[in-house]
């Protein structure tokens, strides 16, 4: 048997060595470098308190202290490497920190388990990454707002993929805007949710010793200090989901604009022209320039939604408190984050660097009856109750459609066979500029 503690935190009641299949199996080494420096975080607070509260010497203290700070310098470096030899990366850290400073080392562990440690970890984690995306929506937000100012363009807003009436680019653009703020605005809520911190909840049932978790809540900028209950506090994964499920609504929205994208840049829409930059060729035909930034964005989005899925159903049946099934909400996280982030810078390019075709835009306005509710709204203003002129535009789109002309083409002895109400200004009220100066509709401008 392999001496206890070289490769592993536990061995003390194990009379075989696990089978390397099973260690390859649970080791979580392959996909979780990135929670090294929050672990190391967390254990520079929880050696501080136990200094604080006495169960280490001012000396252990410093020596631990030290030692972790050597092990994350050389980790940042690259003269040390988490390698599969390691269960996780709370193992790594400790044994490095053994075999540096020898038997404190040994110490660290007081009054902690994986389970409160692994969580204070993640959460450290997901609350940074949770800000970081934030940033990232905010500079999309910034952008969109930017190219919405550069293009007032007037053009067809569509209902069920049909021309509807008539909005502006620019409005059309600053509607995503609304979208991704409330993206920023549930991750934000998500942070605030999840600030408690685990540590001190053990391994399910707290510790016999007197710790302070006031101190390391603080230590570790956990606003809501300590979990209140400890059992909860091992067996929580809320916060990951909250924000995979935060991700996911995001990636929707991003996923939505990437389908606008794509039927914009289309010969048939014809509205905007993809940078170079961020688009494809084909191998076999020549004039091909394919809209892959916006593909890739809709495309894993999908990924996102699986992330989500695959923790939900690995919770769902887990009974109090840790079980490994929990290990995995590295893997969910890690892989939509990247997927995110991904797609938050792709899309600010792709925005920043459109370019509109406001001729083709206009030019799409004038084709679909855009302006049909207007002249029920012209009717209602000349009195006639809503529903009848609803009727009446009905009527005179039929007309149109068999005379191949739009509305505002009739003369005014063609529109008064359908009311008797119409006089010389509807052509003015209907004007697709014009429709976009009245009511409240000023504030697609
Ligand atoms: N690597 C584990 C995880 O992240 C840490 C918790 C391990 N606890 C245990 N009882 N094996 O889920």
């Amino acid at each position: 048997m392999a001496d206890t503690y070289t490769t592993r935190l536990w061995g003390g009641r194990f009379r075989e060595d696990e089978d390397a299949l099973m260690h390859h199996f649970n080791s979580e080494c392959w996909r979780t470098e990135w929670l090294v420096e929050p672990d190391i975080e967390g254990s520079l607070a929880h050696v501080a308190m136990l200094g604080e509260c006495g169960l280490l010497t001012a000396a252990e203290e410093q020596a631990i202290t030290q030692g972790l700070q050597e092990i994350l310098a050389d980790y940042r470096a690259g003269r040390i490497a988490y390698t599969e030899e390691y269960e996780d990366v709370h193992t790594f850290v400790e044994l490095q920190l053994i075999r540096r400073i020898g038997d404190v080392g040994k110490k660290l562990h007081t009054a902690r388990s994986r389970n409160d440690q692994c969580n204070v970890d993640m959460k450290l984690y997901v609350k940074r990454q949770a800000k970081y995306i934030g940033s990232l929506i905010e500079a999309l937000c910034g952008t969109l707002q930017r190219t919405a100012e550069a293009n007032p363009w007037i053009m067809p807003g569509y209902t069920h993929l049909q021309r509807a009436q008539v909005v502006t680019f620019k409005y059309y653009l600053l509607a995503y805007r609304e979208m991704l703020l409330r993206d920023e605005k549930r991750l934000k809520n998500a942070v605030e949710v999840m600030d408690e911190c685990p540590l001190g909840c053990g391994a399910l049932a707290g510790t016999t010793h007197a710790i302070h978790r006031d101190f390391t809540a603080r230590a570790l900028g956990f606003a809501g200090g300590p979990c209140a209950n400890f059992i909860d506090g091992v067996s929580d994964r809320d916060f990951v989901l909250e924000v995979l499920a935060d991700f996911s609504i995001l990636m929707m929205h991003l996923s939505r604009l990437s389908e606008e994208l794509i039927l914009w840049s289309s010969a048939e829409f014809g509205f905007i022209v993809l940078d170079d930059r961020y688009t494809t060729g084909s191998s076999i035909m020549p004039q091909k320039k394919n809209p892959d930034g916006a593909e890739l964005v809709r495309g894993r989005t999908g990924r996102v939604y699986g992330d989500l899925l695959a923790l939900l159903c690995a919770m769902k049946g887990l009974p109090l408190a840790y079980n490994k099934d929990m290990q995995q909400d590295k893997d969910s996280f890690a892989d939509a984050l990247d997927a995110v982030t991904a797609s938050l810078l792709i899309m600010e390019r792709m925005i920043g660097t459109l370019r509109a075709k406001p001729k083709a835009m206009r030019a799409a306005v004038k084709r679909g009856f855009l302006n049909a509710t207007e002249v029920a709204d012209y009717l209602v203003a000349k009195g006639v109750p809503f529903r009848d002129a609803h009727g009446i535009v009905g009527r005179i789109v039929i007309y149109c459609e068999d005379a191949q002309k739009a509305i505002e083409e009739l003369s005014l002895e063609e529109l008064l066979q359908f009311s008797p109400v119409f006089e010389k200004d509807i052509f003015d009220y209907i004007d697709y500029d014009a429709i976009l100066q009245k009511g409240i509709k000023k504030e697609m401008l």
